[in-house]
């Protein structure tokens, strides 16, 4: 198992560029097999999710003609399978994705229940609501999700959380259903809206995708597709957060500021110079920041994806801030591991009361989601002395080459065997 060891304690210098985001690109995979033909992905960012999603996708039929360089090019002419084996869905939740299009293309499915996770029990009970509002007969078979339909029909369907792949599943799914579907309480996230465009690309006719009603006219059948997909908010968010927590001057670049303004205002709050262009984000400032409070939402609200990273930089802040977690139920695994490297954190149900403290030490830490592990490479930065930071497979699946992208900013960072 690799570790990360970082010395820490150097204010980070430099541009960084982001990757392609990876939650569009997961979607979109599982979007080809809507369609019966060649589709190109461009930009796809070259992650663990990604790798596993191509591969559970060639298990169903499709065939991986390219898959370097960020371009994915799969032919879905010949997807026959319709199961989803648990050896590949139990790494990865985002798998459930392929259930909508798999009931639409073959008219039945396979897919293993996702195992739990860190961040909560994360059921899938709203994808299933969903697909049997549009008449799928669903079942749980041996922890398996079986569905069989004859033929989907639009519904009207309220999702009762705001589910970012429940709403891509089920609009997925329509496209090919028989009729009108009205999806309420959908998901606000880019990557929702990204989806829909690409969608009607293909011939299908969907509108509001990306707002919280959205209406999908089912057709008869989809076109193959290229896309590229665009920069990943979430990854352009760690970075511009690792220059706050170091108090240096880092510019974001490639990627879309719009996506992360919520992130943007809090750290201006938070006493840093964050300036904004057109496709790059520039943060400085090496006073020590000002506390303040975040609440995690749905999009447009502040990205429960960034609140591990933005905890670690409050760790450091002046004064007390309140992180509160209204999205999943059980995301502060990073909070125990950051209190090993002097971090002054209570947890309380879902709200974590941070009292700033004037250094962390650097400590031997564990991983263990993505995001808590960006939180705590972010620390580790910002810490005195060494922290070894151990499964680091967890980083793997969502950050492209991220030891080289701190290289570059001048951190001291290695990945070792
Ligand atoms: C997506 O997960 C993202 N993953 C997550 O990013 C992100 O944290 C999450 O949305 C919220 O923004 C991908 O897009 C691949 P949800 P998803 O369904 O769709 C509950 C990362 O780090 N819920 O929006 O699985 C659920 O338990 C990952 O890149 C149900 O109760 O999240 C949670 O509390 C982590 N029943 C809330 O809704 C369901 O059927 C939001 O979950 C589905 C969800």
């Amino acid at each position: 198992m690799d570790k990360i060891v970082i010395q820490g304690g150097k204010p980070l210098r430099g541009t960084v560029a982001v990757s392609g985001a990876k939650n569009a690109v997961l979607p979109v995979l599982a979007a080809t097999l809507l369609t019966s033909g060649k589709n190109e992905i461009l930009n796809a960012p070259q992650v663990r999710d990604v790798s596993t999603m191509a591969h559970l996708l060639v298990e169903l039929g499709a065939e991986l003609e390219h898959f370097e360089g960020g371009r994915v090019v799969l032919d879905t002419s010949r997807v026959n399978n319709p199961e989803a084996p648990y050896d590949l869905v139990r790494t990865m939740r985002a798998s459930c994705l392929v259930l909508g299009p798999l009931l639409a293309r073959l008219g039945q499915a396979r897919v293993s229940l996702p195992g739990g996770c860190a961040i909560g029990a994360r059921p899938v009970d709203l994808h299933i609501k969903g697909l049997e509002a549009l008449g799928a007969k669903i079942s749980l078979e041996e922890g398996y999700i079986v569905g069989t339909t004859n033929g989907l029909k639009g519904a009207h369907y309220f999702f009762d959380t705001v589910s970012v792949t429940g709403t891509a599943n089920i609009m997925m799914a329509a496209t090919l259903a028989d009729g009108e579907t009205i999806l309420e309480n959908a998901a606000r996230e880019p990557e929702v809206a990204f989806l829909g465009e690409l969608l009607n690309r293909c011939g299908a006719k969907i509108s509001g995708a990306g707002e919280d009603v959205v209406t999908i006219q089912g057709v008869a059948s989809l076109e193959p597709f290229q896309c590229r997909i665009f920069p990943d908010r979430i990854e352009a968010a760690t970075y511009l957060i690792s220059g706050a927590i170091t108090g240096g001057e880092v510019e974001v670049v490639d990627c879309i500021p719009h996506h992360i303004e919520p992130l943007i205002l809090k750290l201006r709050e938070a006493g840093f110079l964050v300036e904004e262009g057109e496709d790059r984000v520039k943060i400085s400032g090496n006073d020590r920041p000002v506390s303040v409070n975040i609440k995690t939402q749905p999009h447009p609200g502040f990205a429960t994806d960034i609140q591990a990273q933005f905890m670690a930089l409050m760790t450091l802040a002046r004064g007390q801030s309140i992180v509160t977690e209204s999205v999943f139920e059980n995301r502060f695994m990073h909070v125990a591991e950051l209190r090993r490297m002097g971090a002054d954190i209570e947890v309380r149900g879902n709200t974590a009361i941070v009292r700033g403290v004037e250094r962390l030490s650097g400590a031997p830490v564990m991983a263990t989601d993505l995001r808590a592990s960006a939180s705590l490479v972010l620390a580790a930065l910002a810490a005195q002395g060494e922290s070894v930071i151990s499964r680091v497979y967890h980083i793997d699946r969502g950050y492209e080459r991220m030891e080289n992208k701190f290289s570059q900013l001048g951190a001291d960072i290695q990945r070792v065997k």
